[in-house]
Parts: C-alpha cells; structure tokens; sequence
C-alpha cells in the first residue's frame, strides 16, 4: 500500500504520483495501458463491437507516436509505472485521457486535467475543449466542461457516440 495525502483539489493521491512529458520511449506502455482501460472501464457504456473497434485504434502506433511528438503530452507515474496520461492538441483541445483501471478515482486525471490547463493558459487559452467518451463525461463535467453536442462517428463501420464537451 502506498500512503496517500490530499492534492491541492483536496483529494486523495499517491504521495509518489509524478507527472512529466511523454517521450516516444513511452508509446508502448501507454498504449498498454489504453487497451486496457478501454477493455475494462469502458465496457458498461459500449457494446463488445463498440469496445473492439476503440481498442484497435491501438494498432496505429505511428499515429500515437505522433501524438507523442505533436501534442503537449503528459504521463502520471508511480514508482515508475504510468499510471495515466492525458494530451491536448492546439493548445486548447484534450485529445487523451485515460487512467489505469487500478488508479481510478484517486484524483489522477485530476492532476492531468489541471497541467493541461495551465499549458492552454501559457498558450493563452482560457477555455478547453474535447470529445469525450460516455464514460468519460461525468469526469469532464467535475472539470466544468458541459455538453455542446452529442457525435455519431464511424469507426469501421460501427457506430459510436461520443460528447463535444466546451468550458
Ligand atoms: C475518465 C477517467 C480518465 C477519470 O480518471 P480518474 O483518475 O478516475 O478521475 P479522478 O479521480 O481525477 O476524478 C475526478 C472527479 O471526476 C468525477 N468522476 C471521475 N470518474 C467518475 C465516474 N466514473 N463517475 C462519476 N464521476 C466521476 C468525480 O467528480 C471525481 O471526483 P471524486 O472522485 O472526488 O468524486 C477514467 O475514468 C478513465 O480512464 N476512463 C476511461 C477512458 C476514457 O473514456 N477516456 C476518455 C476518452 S475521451
């Protein structure tokens, strides 16, 4: 067990968590962890062929490696291991987010969320922007961001919703 002590938001985090930029040497361990937590968390809100299709976007690992290089990318480590990872795109659109199933609900995509915000301040945007996932949006919402539209997008021929969501 790991001690743990309240973050600036008052919440509960691992005294170890640390946050820094991804590097290429990354993309295989991050996208370990994207398959999983697609596999696992997700699977109450998307059906098995929703879940498939998500999860193998995996395959494309120069498209994630382009993530890596091209966005303000970041990992949340404990004792080594990335626990999670958030990345947002053109200063002021998140484009990732995800949290190992382990570490949920311990303030991690908090502390993601708040680095990339104050990226988009530096960058001199004020309000961010994503498309998120069903499961996802209650999270979002706890960061103030609310519903604009509901999407439709096709992944292979299968249907998948998700949520434009604007602060
Ligand atoms: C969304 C996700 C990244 C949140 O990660 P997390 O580290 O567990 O989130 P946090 O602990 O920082 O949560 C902060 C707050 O968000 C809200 N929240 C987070 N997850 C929630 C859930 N499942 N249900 C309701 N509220 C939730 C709560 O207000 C929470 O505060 P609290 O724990 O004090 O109540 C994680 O659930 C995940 O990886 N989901 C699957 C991947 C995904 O869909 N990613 C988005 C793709 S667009």
């Amino acid at each position: 067990m790991h001690l743990t002590e309240p973050n600036s938001t008052g919440k509960s985090i691992h005294t170890s968590t640390s946050l820094r930029r991804a590097t290429t040497a990354d993309v295989a361990e991050i996208l370990a962890l994207f398959v999983g937590t697609v596999r696992s968390t997700c699977v109450n809100d998307y059906t098995p062929e929703q879940i498939d299709v998500w999860a193998l976007s995996a395959k494309n690992v120069d498209r994630w490696t382009a993530f890596v290089t091209d966005q303000h990318f970041l990992v949340a480590e404990i004792e080594g291991a990335i626990v999670g990872f958030g990345s947002v795109d053109k200063g002021n659109y998140v484009n990732l987010m995800y949290v190992h199933k382990d570490f949920l609900r311990r303030g991690i995509a908090d502390t993601i969320f708040d680095a990339l915000q104050e990226h988009a301040l530096l960058m001199g945007f004020e309000q961010l922007t994503a498309d998120v996932s069903i499961t996802a949006r209650p999270f979002f919402e706890s960061k103030g961001l609310r519903v604009v539209k509901q999407n439709r997008k096709q992944e292979n021929g299968i249907g998948i919703t998700n949520y434009r969501m604007s602060q």
